[in-house]
């Protein structure tokens, strides 16, 4: 049986699937097929890493997971709801309730504090400060960080941001979570320290993580990984050292 079987057969339905999943970006006469018919599911709990080559299409991949693009064609399915039939409006409440998102960049706001930038998603979802303000400072001090939440984006180093934006997209407690390069500006102390975090919280919440990453020794303790190869996704089999 294969990882994928397995995990179907321990998690049941899919929390997030794509179907066909193609794209192509035109640059005048030039044309790229980054993803070509790609097919994925993930199933609850599940920490899956993406790996492949840069400019392999891994970025494009996430992005069109999250909703944050349109696919060419070919359909992606998150929670049940296909958010290609989803109005602008609905698929922002979808995000907000239903995914995690870190961007390769932070992309966190530079007006605003940490613990103000974690708070964020839950604002916008509606809740009150006072109420989310304890598991917005739990999540901080998780990543590390309980001792620079009065900190602006530009006052924290690269990798203190890099972990808000991980703490800010744990919030909400989402279905999934994606994430491009997590670590790369980690020191493997705290690279770990991140990795036990998506564990624990996988455990806790069944939460399906979806990393993209060029350290192999982290994609090596997640459940599958996959290699973004040709515009497809390719299952990899795990060494056994590292599993
Ligand atoms: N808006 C765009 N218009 C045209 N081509 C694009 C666009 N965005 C990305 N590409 C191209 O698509 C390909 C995939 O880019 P993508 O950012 O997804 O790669 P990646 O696998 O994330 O790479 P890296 O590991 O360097 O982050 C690249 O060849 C890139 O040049
Ligand atoms: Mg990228």
């Amino acid at each position: 049986m294969s990882n994928e079987a397995m995990n179907q057969a321990d998690n049941g339905q899919a929390v997030l699937q794509c179907t066909d999943l193609s794209m192509e970006y035109v640059n005048g006469p030039e044309k790229v097929q980054v993803l070509n018919q790609l097919n994925f599911s993930a199933y609850r709990g599940e920490r899956i890493a993406i790996v492949g080559s840069s400019g392999s299409g891994k970025t494009t991949l996430l992005h069109l997971l999250g909703g944050l693009d349109k696919p060419t064609s070919g359909d992606v399915t998150i929670d049940g709801k296909a958010l290609a039939k989803l109005s602008d409006a609905e698929l922002g409440l979808f995000r907000n309730r239903s995914l995690g998102f870190v961007y390769q960049l932070h992309h966190l706001l530079p007006e605003f504090t940490a613990l103000e930038n974690v708070l964020m998603p839950m604002l916008i979802r509606g809740e009150k400060r006072k109420a989310v303000m304890p598991r917005a400072m739990a999540l901080l001090e998780r990543v590390g960080l309980g001792h620079r939440v009065d900190h602006k984006p530009a006052e924290l180093s690269g990798g203190e941001r890099q972990r808000v934006a991980i703490a800010r997209a744990l919030v909400g407690e989402p279905a999934c979570v994606l994430l491009d390069e997590p670590t790369g500006n980690l020191d493997p102390n705290t690279a770990e320290s991140v990795n036990q975090l998506m564990l624990e919280i996988g455990k806790e919440h069944q939460t399906c993580f979806i990393t993209v990453t060029h350290d192999m020794a982290l994609a090596q303790r997640m459940d599958r990984v996959l290699k973004l190869d040709q515009g497809q996704l390719v299952e990899q089999p795990k060494e056994m050292a590292g599993a």
